[in-house]
C-alpha cells in the first residue's frame, strides 16, 4: 500500500537515541516520514533530529524515560499539543539483564516490564485508534529471536517478555486486518548496537558467537521496515535466525533447554 501523499505521515520511534531505534528512524525518514523521537538522551536524539533535516525529514524530540508508567500519557500528550497526528508507532526501546533473576532488584525488573511490555501495549492502546479511523497506520514492534527461542536463564525475563511482545502483535495484526493498520513483530537476532555494552556482555558474546551471527542494524530496520509495508505478522531477519527459530519450534521441549542451556553458560552468567 502506498503512502498517503501529504501531509507527510509521522512515525514516533522509542528508543530512538541508538541502535535499531535510530536505524529504523533513517529508514522511516528515506521513506517521506517526518519523526517523533524518543529515548532517555537528549543530545543523540537531537544529533539524530540534525541529521535527518538534511534529508528533509521534520522530527520532533522528546525525551522520556519510559520505566516510567506514565510516559506514554506524557508521550500522547505532548504529541497532541504540538498538533501531530502519528500514523506509525515503532516500539523499539529496550534492554536486558543478564545478572540472573535472584540477583536482580524487583524495581529493575519492573523497568524491563514497563518499557518492553505495558509501554508498547498502552501507546498501541493510544495511538492505534485514531490510525483505524483514518484508515491508515503502521506499528513495528521490535521483539526478539530470544522471544521464539526455549527460555534462558540469567536474561530470565527477557525471552518470555518478547514472546509476549510477538504474540500480542500477532493478535492486534488480526485484529486490525483490512482496517490499514498494519501490525509486525521483527524478531531480530544478535544485532551490532549499544545493547551489549549496556548489559555488560559486550566481550563474552563477542567471544561465544562469531562474527557471522551478528548483523547491522541497518540491515534489521530495512528488514522489519518492508515487513510491516508488507503488513506480514512477523519476521525474523536472517537465514541463520529463522533456521533456529525452526529448530527451537520443533524440538522438544527437554532438548531445546537443553540447548539454549549452554547460552547461560557460554556467558557465564550463572
Ligand atoms: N542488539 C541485539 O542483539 C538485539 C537482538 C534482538 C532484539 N533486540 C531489541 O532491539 C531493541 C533495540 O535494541 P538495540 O539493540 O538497538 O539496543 P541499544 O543500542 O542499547 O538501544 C536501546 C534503545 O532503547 C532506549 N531505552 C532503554 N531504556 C529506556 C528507557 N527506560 N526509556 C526510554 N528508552 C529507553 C535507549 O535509549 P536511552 O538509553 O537514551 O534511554 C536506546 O535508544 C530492543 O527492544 C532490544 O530488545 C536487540
Amino acid at each position: 500500500m502506498s503512502l498517503p501523499s501529504r501531509p507527510r505521515p509521522v512515525a514516533l520511534v522509542t528508543g530512538a537515541s541508538a541502535g535499531i531505534g535510530a536505524a529504523l528512524a533513517r529508514v522511516y525518514a528515506e521513506h517521506g516520514w517526518d519523526l517523533v523521537l524518543t529515548a532517555r538522551r537528549e543530545a543523540p536524539l537531537r544529533a539524530l533530529a540534525a541529521e535527518l533535516a538534511l534529508t528533509g525529514a521534520a522530527s520532533t524530540v522528546l525525551p522520556e524515560d519510559l520505566a516510567d508508567p506514565a510516559a506514554p500519557a506524557r508521550l500522547q500528550q505532548a504529541i497532541s499539543e504540538r498538533g501531530l497526528t502519528v500514523g506509525g508507532l515503532i516500539n523499539n526501546a529496550g534492554f536486558s539483564r543478564t545478572a540472573g533473576f535472584l540477583n536482580t532488584e524487583p524495581t529493575a525488573h519492573a523497568q524491563m516490564i514497563h518499557v518492553m511490555l505495558t509501554g508498547p501495549v498502552e501507546l498501541a492502546r493510544l495511538l492505534a485508534p485514531a490510525m483505524v479511523e483514518r484508515g491508515f497506520g503502521r506499528i513495528l514492534n521490535v521483539a526478539s529471536l530470544a522471544g521464539q527461542m526455549p527460555a534462558t536463564g540469567g536474561d530470565t525475563l527477557y525471552g518470555p517478555i518478547k514472546s509476549f511482545l510477538i504474540k500480542a502483535s500477532q493478535g492486534l495484526h488480526l485484529e486490525l486486518r483490512g482496517t490499514g493498520v498494519h501490525v509486525t513483530a521483527l524478531c531480530p537476532g544478535y544485532t551490532l548496537t549499544e545493547f551489549h555494552d549496556v548489559n555488560g556482555t559486550r566481550e563474552e558474546v563477542s567471544t561465544a558467537y562469531p562474527r557471522w551471527m551478528w548483523q547491522t542494524a541497518d540491515h534489521v530496520a530495512r528488514v522489519g521496515y518492508a515487513a510491516c509495508e508488507a503488513n506480514r505478522p512477523k519476521v525474523t531477519p536472517g537465514a541463520m535466525n529463522n533456521l533456529l527459530a525452526g529448530l527451537a519450534k520443533h524440538l522438544p521441549d527437554r532438548m531445546a533447554l537443553n540447548m539454549v542451556g549452554g547460552h547461560a553458560k557460554r556467558l557465564r552468567r550463572i
